[in-house]
């Protein structure tokens, strides 16, 4: 079988979704950007060093691989050129998307990322490669870089919108899927939006973290005003208007719940819960 190469390999989905293919015995390619991540990675990953935006970097690793594992957080002016270098040398392409087309008010707010991510799937659809489309909506390890500071330090979370549901999907069931439709057939032209089985409030979020160590975390609401200081130079402003909206929209709700983690799984996609319970070091002591 010829190998997959995962970018994104340093991220939340590129670095599971190489554990996940090493387990399935598929051969891997990881490629980094910055050479001192190498030793992070599985000694079983072929490791490669390329930049996204710098498209002919792509080559030694693309050259005899079969399938990709696209991961865009780079600036956007090459997607075309790194597009087209993909179609020349593989015949597979999943790319890790959002939901920007599904029609809940969630996912309908202003979003930077939806143009790029729209962009790059159209380039993506006017090749010949096969491919598939992830868009999960909610991570749930979101919730670490957001209230893992306050519950390390005793405190109560204190966050915008408590009201808002989302139904956060475990990283590695994204992960899982991705895996799945890079190296088993069948999923040519598939278009999935990954979901978590269950909508939740965020103020329950945090209280199932709660649950999950065993202990009471306060939720106090936060003015949009409030969040947009504590934002301050840690997140682009566009991004935290983004999730403002997002979370103003889904006041009064239940969050979009879809079937596909376990459709294409064949298990039951992991609950919030599990998730928290999974990564009780991480939310206490820290990375
Ligand atoms: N957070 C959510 O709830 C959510 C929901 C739906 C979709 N998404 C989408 O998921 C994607 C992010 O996935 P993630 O969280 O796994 O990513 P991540 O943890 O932010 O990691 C980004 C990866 O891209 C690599 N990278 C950055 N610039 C690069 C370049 N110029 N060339 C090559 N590699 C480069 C990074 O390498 P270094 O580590 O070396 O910088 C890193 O491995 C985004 O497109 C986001 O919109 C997120």
């Amino acid at each position: 079988m010829p190998p997959v190469l995962v970018t994104g390999a340093t991220g939340r989905i590129g670095r599971v979704v190489i554990g996940q293919l090493i387990d399935a015995g598929v051969p891997v390619r990881a490629l980094i950007h910055r050479s001192d991540a190498a030793a992070t990675l599985p000694a079983e990953a072929e490791v490669f060093t390329g930049d996204l935006t710098v498209p002919e970097s792509l080559d030694p690793a693309l050259t005899g691989a079969g399938a990709v594992f696209l991961v865009w957080t780079a600036p956007p002016r090459t997607t075309a050129a790194v597009v087209e270098r993909l179609a020349a040398h593989v015949r597979r392409v999943v790319f890790l998307s959002s939901p920007h087309r599904t029609p809940h008010p969630f996912f309908q707010q202003p979003n930077p990322m939806a143009a790029l991510h729209a962009d790059i799937e159209r380039l993506i659809a006017a090749t010949g490669l096969e491919s598939t489309i992830i868009r999960p909506g909610m991570l749930a390890s979101n919730s670490l870089a957001w209230w893992a500071p306050a519950i390390r330090a005793g405190d109560a979370v204190r966050w915008p919108y408590g009201a808002a549901g989302t139904a956060p999907v475990d990283d590695r069931d994204v992960a899982a899927v991705a895996a799945r439709t890079l190296h088993r057939d069948g999923f040519a032209g598939g278009d999935y939006v990954l979901t978590g089985p269950e909508s939740l409030t965020q103020a329950e979020q945090v209280g199932a973290i709660g649950d999950a160590l065993g202990r009471r975390i306060a939720f106090e609401e936060m003015t949009p005003d409030e969040f947009r200081s504590l934002s301050e130079g840690t997140a682009p402003s566009s991004v935290v208007e983004m999730l403002l909206a997002a979370w103003s929209a889904a006041v009064g709700q239940p969050a979009y719940v879809t079937t596909a983690v376990a459709d294409i799984l064949g298990v039951a996609p992991r609950t919030f819960h599990q998730w928290a319970a999974d990564h009780a070091a991480a939310l206490t002591e820290g990375p």
